[in-house]
């Protein structure tokens, strides 16, 4: 008995929670390699439906190795208003082009420069919390 108590304080016998606890790691230990979470696979959509008037529209198409930096813009070779017909994108709204002294300016404003910043791939992942949110249906296309 002795001994049994011994190897439970041990943390060597624990009949109870032996099986059932696993920490925060998922039971990694700690020099365990992390598995990689699964990827994604993105692929060209049909557009959906904006929620409401100022959402930014969700990406319909995939956008791998598009880069945004300071010298490249790949979202303006085709959305800019010079490409946007060339490529059939949807061109840029004028909001892009306001700074925040609400200046228009002749180029991307720099706010509006990132693009991903705000636009983001679609995808039909389950919402994380349940919401009720309707649109104001007087500013909703018939
Ligand atoms: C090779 C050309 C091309 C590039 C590069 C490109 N797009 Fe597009 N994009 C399109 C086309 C074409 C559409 C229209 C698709 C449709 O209507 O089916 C579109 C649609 C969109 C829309 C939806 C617009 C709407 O009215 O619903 C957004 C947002 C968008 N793109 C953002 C981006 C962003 C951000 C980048 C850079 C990461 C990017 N695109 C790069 C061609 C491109
Ligand atoms: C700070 C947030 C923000 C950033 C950054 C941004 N957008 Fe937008 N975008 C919006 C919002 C909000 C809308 C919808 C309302 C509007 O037109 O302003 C929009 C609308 C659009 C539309 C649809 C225009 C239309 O006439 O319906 C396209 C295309 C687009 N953005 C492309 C881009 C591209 C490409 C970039 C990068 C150069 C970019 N956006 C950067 C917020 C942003």
């Amino acid at each position: 008995m002795k001994a049994i108590f011994l190897l439970f304080c041990l943390g060597l016998f624990n009949p109870v929670f032996a099986e059932e606890l696993t920490g925060l790691g998922g039971g990694l230990k700690p020099d365990d390699p992390t598995p990689m979470p699964e990827q994604r696979k993105w692929k060209d959509q049909e557009p959906l439906e904006r929620n409401y008037v100022q959402q930014p529209p969700l990406i319909p198409h995939t956008i791998d190795n598009y880069e945004v930096n300071m010298k490249v813009n790949k979202c303006l070779t085709c959305h800019s208003w010079a490409n946007y017909k060339q490529n059939k994108a949807t061109k840029l709204s004028t909001t892009h082009f306001t700074n925040r002294d609400g200046i228009d300016l002749a180029t991307v404003s720099g706010r509006r420069y990132f693009c991903m910043q705000c636009h983001v791939p679609q995808t039909d992942a389950k919402p994380l919390v349940e919401n009720t949110f309707k649109p104001i249906q007087s500013l909703q296309p018939q």
